[in-house]
């Protein structure tokens, strides 16, 4: 065939500079700002706040199959991926409670791997390990998706995350994010921290020092040089920060019960925080809470959470068709 350089090229560049069919998204240090802004770009095609109709989406993976398995609890994680894949036309199969499949026989976490790789055209997993995902993709011949995996990261979350201050607040540049309470053993606040460190975005973090941010991710706010803060508690006064992301003490993740039960109520957002929203501070949280949050705030319009949730479902249904190579 002749060759065709401006025509090569214009593909080339088409295909080099997002080409997600194929991909896993384990960790978010594998996605470039670019790559993470036309993600969220992508995830507007799927909410309803910025397309009328979405009947042009109901078929974009049909007669593909997602293959979900959750080796850990989870709502809305896996409820919104089994919705954005029927959402977009995929059928579903897998497991949320290892106990009901042969690993209860002792079947090994890559011969189920394996296994569902060739019933399914891309795998979400969710495991109380840390790396398990990563192991998941070295086994899988077809895309991989992190649900979550142990202390380590939760990349579906973050792109939610992203996608919810951008819609809120118009802009990821120039703002203040603090995040608040277990930034220890918090998956979600270590991928936000990282994707937050492409933005000229303030960072501050809020916890007791037992359960402060680990170095590795200030780490890379000091690479990038982003301005962070480490406060030990939440100051009266929030001047300048748009967003407080709350977060649960992740208790399954304490090896010693009586040391969470020390620090599990130091964090709490109680109806006196009404003061804040009233000021215009957003107040986010990946959920599920446990009494982090009083529910007397919800109703207020800076009380974000539930909106957040909800956009989980657009970036999933981008991420399942992306990958697919059908967006
Ligand atoms: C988070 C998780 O599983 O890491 N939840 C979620 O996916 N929305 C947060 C948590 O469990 O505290």
């Amino acid at each position: 065939m002749k060759y065709y350089p401006a025509v090569a090229g214009f593909f080339l560049k088409k295909m080099n500079k997002f080409n997600f069919k194929g991909r896993d998204i384990i960790d978010i240090n594998d996605f470039s700002k670019e790559e993470l802004l036309f993600i969220l770009k992508m995830a507007k095609k799927f909410d309803p706040e910025y397309v009328k109709s979405d009947r042009s989406n109901y078929t974009i993976a049909q007669g593909k199959i997602a293959g979900l398995l959750f080796f850990e609890q989870s709502t809305r994680t896996e409820q919104s991926f089994r919705s954005a894949a029927q959402k977009i036309g995929m059928g579903i199969i897998g497991f949320n409670d290892p106990q009901s499949t042969s690993i209860h026989k002792g079947e090994s976490f890559p011969d189920t791997i394996r296994i569902m790789d060739s019933y399914a055209d891309c795998l979400i997993i969710r495991h109380p390990k840390g790396g398990a995902a990563k192991d998941a993709a070295e086994v899988a011949a077809i895309p991989v998706i992190n649900a979550g995996d142990g202390p380590n990261q939760h990349p579906t979350q973050t792109i939610l995350d992203l996608y919810t201050i951008q819609k809120v607040a118009g802009k990821l540049e120039g703002i203040t994010v603090a995040l608040m309470g277990d930034l220890k053993y918090g998956r979600t606040v270590h991928a936000l921290s990282i994707a937050l460190s492409h933005f000229n975005v303030k960072q501050i973090f809020i916890s007791h020092p037992s359960l402060a941010m680990p170095q590795e991710y200030l780490n890379i706010l000091k690479t990038r040089n982003r301005k962070y803060e480490v406060w030990e508690k939440l100051s009266m006064d929030l001047e300048g920060v748009d967003f407080l992301y709350q977060t649960r003490v992740q208790k399954e993740r304490f090896a010693n019960l009586n040391e969470y039960k020390k620090i599990k109520d130091l964090f709490i957002l109680d109806k006196s925080f009404k003061k804040y929203l009233d000021r215009g501070v957003k107040l986010m949280h990946p959920l599920p809470r446990v009494n982090e949050i009083d529910p007397e705030l919800d109703a207020h319009p800076n009380a974000i959470y539930f909106q957040q949730a909800r956009n989980g479902l657009y970036i999933r249904e981008a991420l399942l068709a992306l990958v697919l190579g059908r967006l």
